[in-house]
């Protein structure tokens, strides 16, 4: 059976010009060579720092960004092959919410508007029901009937959150990028975002890729997270493998954990601290790019990319070396 949604060898390249020519002197390798799949109804996070690449990745599904190689499939249709017509319609079954809930939305357009435009856009319905269907999508996402006269300033974060979330779920999409959707946003409110999402993807069965950088928000809401570093996969771990102290992590993931905060402080275990700075994605490491900063890195980490075989990609937790006994 096909996966709802699957990448495939995807890369993502920004190009650098420099020089006198302004010539094309290499790229930013934001994404590279990066393939998972996600099925219907999952919510699937996807974790790793600052400047990893996921932000790029999660633009490419809706081609905001244009990939520089590799495949795109959405429910059987090859997003990466789409001309403009069947993008716009693609755009109605897949939705992105935004990072920052404060540039995301129109300053000069009450919220009236900016929710009636994707009505008007993909001519949901008729134009004298636009009114009646967005003041029930103020109600799904927990604002007051009066916020449609009001202006996206008049609101606080999470409610500006809460305008995006309703923009976006407008169209009645099936699949929604969610860009950090909290990290803008006070610890008191995130948890009222994130419950809200969780509700929304159960009533209205969605399929989330769910981008963050806190461990601690992928837990609460993915079925399974892809973790990236430096543009490539690193790791797919189940939420049950994420939350079992005894499953062998790759050595990144151990260290993102080891630096998440924890909810109490006997739950602190060996700190793994990652020496260094993250390399520059415009000239990533050889090998396994992670093995400038692994701890338990060996020569041929810096020979040889792993691949990813049994959701992990590292020479020493891949299934070769557990097969020979590997030290
Ligand atoms: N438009 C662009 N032009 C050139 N380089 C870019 C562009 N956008 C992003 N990059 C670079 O690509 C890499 C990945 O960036 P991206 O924004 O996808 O990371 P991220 O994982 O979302 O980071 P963050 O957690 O800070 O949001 C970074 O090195 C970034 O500097
Ligand atoms: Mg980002």
């Amino acid at each position: 059976m096909s996966s709802f949604i699957r990448i495939q060898n995807l890369s993502v390249f920004y190009p650098i010009y420099g020089g006198l020519l302004g010539r094309r002197v290499g790229d930013v390798k934001a994404v590279n060579d990066v393939s998972f799949t996600i099925e219907k109804g999952e919510v699937l996070g996807l974790v790793g720092e600052s400047g990893c690449g996921k932000s790029t990745l999660g633009k490419a599904f809706l081609r905001l960004i244009e990939p520089s190689k590799g495949e795109i499939y959405f429910d059987g249709q090859e997003v990466t092959k789409m001309n403009a017509d069947s993008l716009r319609k693609l755009r109605k079954r897949m939705q992105m919410i935004f990072q920052d809930p404060f540039s995301s939305l129109n300053p000069r357009m009450k919220v009236g508007s900016i929710l009636a435009e994707p009505f008007i856009i993909h001519k949901l319905c008729p134009r004298s029901e636009i009114e009646q269907r967005v003041r029930e999508l103020l109600k799904i996402v927990g604002l007051r009937p009066e916020s449609y006269d009001k202006y996206p300033h008049e609101f606080s974060g999470g409610q500006r959150q809460r305008i995006g979330i309703a923009r976006a779920l407008a169209v009645k999409p099936d699949f929604i990028v969610a860009d950090e959707p909290v990290s803008a946003l006070d610890v008191s409110i995130q948890s009222q975002i994130l419950n809200l999402l969780k509700t929304l993807q159960k009533d209205f069965k969605l399929t989330y890729l769910f981008v963050s950088h806190d461990l601690n928000v992928i837990r609460y809401l993915c079925d399974r997270v892809v973790v990236m570093y430096l543009g490539r996969v690193m790791e797919v771990l189940t939420r049950e493998q994420l939350q079992n102290p005894n499953h062998k992590m790759h050595p990144y993931t151990e260290a993102l954990i080891s630096a998440a905060p924890k909810k109490h402080p006997d739950h602190v275990k060996k700190q793994i601290a990652l020496a260094g700075d993250i390399p520059s994605p415009a000239r990533p490491p050889s090998g396994c790019v992670f093995h400038t900063r692994c701890p338990e890195a060996i020569d041929i980490c810096k020979t040889e990319i792993p691949v990813l075989e049994n959701s992990v990609a590292c020479h020493l937790r891949g299934p070769r070396l557990k097969m020979t006994g590997g030290s």
